[in-house]
């Protein structure tokens, strides 16, 4: 089938060189044209692990092309619109303004029968509102939804072989055009469900609260635990081991960040207020405010630590929000380098895929390695649980360092070697002062 993806960005790309993996035809149309280039020359602008070898084989194979020009989607029969929904403003809600320039771009090569179908995350009604700006536009065509529930990092994989499918659709017609697109994929099994276009809307903004959620409760469970000397970690996986709770999403630390959990939390919260909803409103705001004071909790820690000391260093290892992504849209590991500048100390920052290009403030000094940012260190903070980091030599590090203080704000490191190593070792939830 000939397929078209309106907007090339994390989710977009991944899309197009999935369905072209797959065995369809897909142009991507990507308006920003230093993207189309990059992506051309099989050089992405973004790290996500397979990400570059799909893309490259598809070139190849010419199963994939990539252009700056909205006609090209001409003679597809399903269009896909892959476009960002980012907030208006901090807690104002979703700006659908790229997703109805999509489609209005979109509309003069549509024929009658073709399949939009939205898969940006938009709070319930957006679909609606899309759908009849096609009624008026290009009558002979229909909207869908058919939201995506892939994580960066593993962002391939997930698209490849999905939990499920859900397809909001409001005729048979549609639901057949998304087996034919996805027949591979459920030739394998894969559960599809038919609901309608709010239900599909509001899965996708639910499932990434519920998973926020999660990340902030069992991050107040760690608090609790901490002042009446339970193990935080256990806990955790005691509680994750039950099949009701399940254990995903319940590593308490620094908290969440990334451009969709902070944003579609505080997107329900504005959707919730304007619905009349207020305890529902109070609830994810709760959450969210909940998430941010973990960063602030550990700044506080480290700048008591160090109160005084001229010339302090910190050295937090990893920027990006999560480990195998180069994202850094609300890295909580960014937010705790800023909150420890303002208070005067000095940080260096190391990742293996974030350079200092991406990160935009010039005040921070990026690095490649864990040995660069650790030198002279005073506090050293492990905030994003890269593999590298787990295979670090502490003895080695041990010179390195003016003081062998670090804390594991993702737990991802062995606390007995760091502590065989004379290192003061710290979970995040174990950091009393002495
Ligand atoms: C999230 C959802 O997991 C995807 O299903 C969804 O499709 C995607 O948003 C999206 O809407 O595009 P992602 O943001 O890539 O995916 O990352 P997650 O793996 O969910 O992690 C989000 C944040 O929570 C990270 O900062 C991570 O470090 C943190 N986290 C995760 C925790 O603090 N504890 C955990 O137990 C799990």
């Amino acid at each position: 089938m000939r397929i078209s993806v309106i907007g090339l960005g994390r989710l977009g790309l991944v899309h197009a060189a999935a369905l072209a993996s797959l065995g369809h035809t897909v142009v991507g149309v990507e308006a920003n044209t230093q993207r189309v280039r990059k992506i051309l020359d099989g050089t992405l602008e973004m790290h996500e692990p397979g990400l570059v070898e799909l893309v490259r084989t598809a070139l190849t194979d010419g199963t994939l092309d990539v252009t700056g020009e909205p006609s090209a989607a001409r003679g597809a029969c399903a269009h896909f619109l892959t476009v960002g929904t980012p907030e208006l403003a901090p807690n104002e809600g979703f700006d659908p303004s790229y997703l109805e320039n999509a489609l209005r771009s979109l509309v003069p090569s549509l024929q009658p029968g073709d399949l939009v179908i939205g898969k940006s995350t938009v709070p319930p009604g957006t679909a609606a509102a899309l759908a009849a700006q096609l009624h008026r536009e290009s009558p002979g065509a229909e909207l869908a939804w058919n939201p995506e529930f892939l994580a960066e990092g593993t962002a391939v994989r997930d698209t490849l072989a999905p939990h499920r499918l859900i397809y909001g659709v409001s005729s048979l017609e549609a639901a057949r055009l998304l087996d034919e697109v996805y027949a591979p994929i459920l030739d394998r099994g894969t559960q599809r469900v038919i609901t309608d276009l709010a239900t599909a809307e509001l899965v996708k903004l639910a499932t990434n609260a519920f998973l926020a959620t999660k990340i902030s409760f069992i991050n107040t469970i760690a608090q609790l635990a901490a002042t009446s000397g339970a193990d935080a970690l256990q806990t955790a996986q005691l509680l994750g081991a039950d099949p009701r709770i399940g254990a995903s999403h319940l590593n308490p630390g620094l908290g969440y960040g990334g451009g969709c959990l902070p944003k579609d939390t505080r997107g329900l919260a504005h959707y919730a207020q304007h619905a009349g909803a207020i305890e529902a409103a109070q609830f994810f705001t709760q959450v969210d405010t909940i998430n941010a004071a973990q960063r602030q909790h550990i700044a506080e820690w480290v700048i008591a630590q160090l109160s005084g000391r001229q010339d302090s260093q910190v050295a937090i290892l990893g920027a990006s929000f999560k480990a195998e992504t180069d994202d850094i849209r609300e890295s909580p590991s960014i937010a705790l380098a800023h909150a420890l500048m303002s208070a005067g100390l000095r940080v260096r920052i190391a990742d293996p895929v974030v350079t200092a290009s991406r990160g935009e403030d010039s005040r921070l000094e990026f690095v490649r390695t864990a040995e660069e940012a650790m030198r002279e260190a005073d506090v050293t903070l492990v905030a994003t649980a890269w593999p590298e980091y787990r295979r670090l030599n502490p003895a080695a590090l041990l010179p390195m360092v003016r003081r062998p203080l670090i804390v594991d704000t993702r737990h991802c490191l062995d606390s007995e070697d760091w502590r065989n190593a004379s290192w003061d070792y710290r979970s995040m939830f174990n950091l009393s002062l002495h």
